[in-house]
């Protein structure tokens, strides 16, 4: 049985590469795909993903959610996306079906399918924490939620401390995790250590087809920004990663932690704080995801955006 997933999204190159692959990955179902702020403005978010999933034209297409406009950002530290989050490659736009709010479909998706699915963050965490505080009584129905966010050991890329989506929303980030629900986190220093050097681009799906062309003309970009920003030749796929935590969870080693995320601080708005006393105070409530076998995790990512070609 395919698992059942909504994956939250706010492309972002990464978040691109992982719409495509799971897409196309017969071991999930992917019942609905919702745009976010965070990389890029809610309104791109949701042109892109329109943009990507029309052009993947996928066997079963998810439905698709868009991106709240009534939210504010802080400033963007860097841009790793380009201006149009997809590291400039001018997609053409695609209006698909549907074009309800992001909070609606992960509302309804969860209630049509209580307890079985998993709700796949790859951006900052408002739409979730915008369900929740909609419909507590949410939480009896979600299956399980994964979290590409925080940083197990406080060094950030957002900030020194923070990674990318808890700084984008520090209050939704904390409220997601304070939640009684199934929840894995993915944190950045576990993805960061999957890194994919200038052979990636020969082992892309071909040119013609779809994910290929997509894929193609997105990653140089991603090999620049991390060369120009970050002064590394290798490039990470961090919401990949995540993704790959939902499929292949074997490959992970996993902690059970008490946590929480602040809110306040000044230098620490969205740290992932871990109760790591000796002896405990806070209730466990979560998982960690604290390393990975990052030369299978690497492999996992080949074969799916090969199947991501060979689907297109
Ligand atoms: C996160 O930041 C974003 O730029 C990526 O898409 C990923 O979701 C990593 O901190
Ligand atoms: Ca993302």
């Amino acid at each position: 049985m395919p698992r059942k997933v909504i994956l939250d999204v706010d492309p972002g190159i990464d978040d691109a590469v992982a719409v495509a692959m799971a897409l196309f990955d017969p071991r999930l179902e992917v019942l609905a795909v919702t745009a976010s702020g965070g990389n890029v403005a809610p309104e791109q978010a949701t042109a892109n993903l329109q943009a990507l999933v029309g052009i993947l034209d996928p066997p079963r297409l998810p439905r698709l959610g868009a991106a709240p406009t009534d939210t504010s950002w802080p400033a963007k530290p860097f841009n790793m996306h380009g201006a149009d989050g997809l590291g400039g490659i001018d997609l053409p736009r695609a209006r698909l079906h549907g074009g309800h709010a992001s909070e609606k479909v992960i509302w309804e998706t969860f209630h049509a399918h209580p307890r079985e699915v998993t709700f796949v963050a790859l951006a900052p965490l408002t739409n979730l924490s915008r369900v929740l505080a909609r419909d507590p009584a949410i939480v009896e129905v979600v299956g399980e939620v994964v979290v590409a966010g925080g940083t197990a050991h406080g060094v950030g890329n957002a900030t020194p401390a923070v990674d990318f989506n808890f700084y984008c929303d520090p209050q939704a980030a904390r409220h997601v995790v304070r939640e009684p629900m199934a929840k894995t986190l993915v944190p950045l220093d576990t993805t960061g250590h999957v890194t994919f050097g200038f052979d990636l681009l020969e082992q892309l799906p071909r040119e013609s087809s779809r994910a290929g062309a997509i894929l193609r003309a997105m990653l140089p970009h991603a090999f620049r920004a991390h060369r120009q920003l970050l002064g590394s030749e290798g490039i990470s796929l961090h919401d990949v990663v995540a993704l790959v935590a939902v499929t292949n969870p074997e490959l992970f080693e996993r902690s059970t932690v008490a946590a929480d995320v602040e809110t306040g601080g000044e230098l620490t708005a969205g740290m992932l704080v871990v109760d790591r006393r000796t002896v405990r105070q806070w209730r466990p409530n979560l998982d960690l995801l604290t390393a990975c076998d990052t030369a299978a995790v690497k492999d996992c990512i080949l074969r799916g955006l090969a199947a991501a070609g060979a689907g297109t």
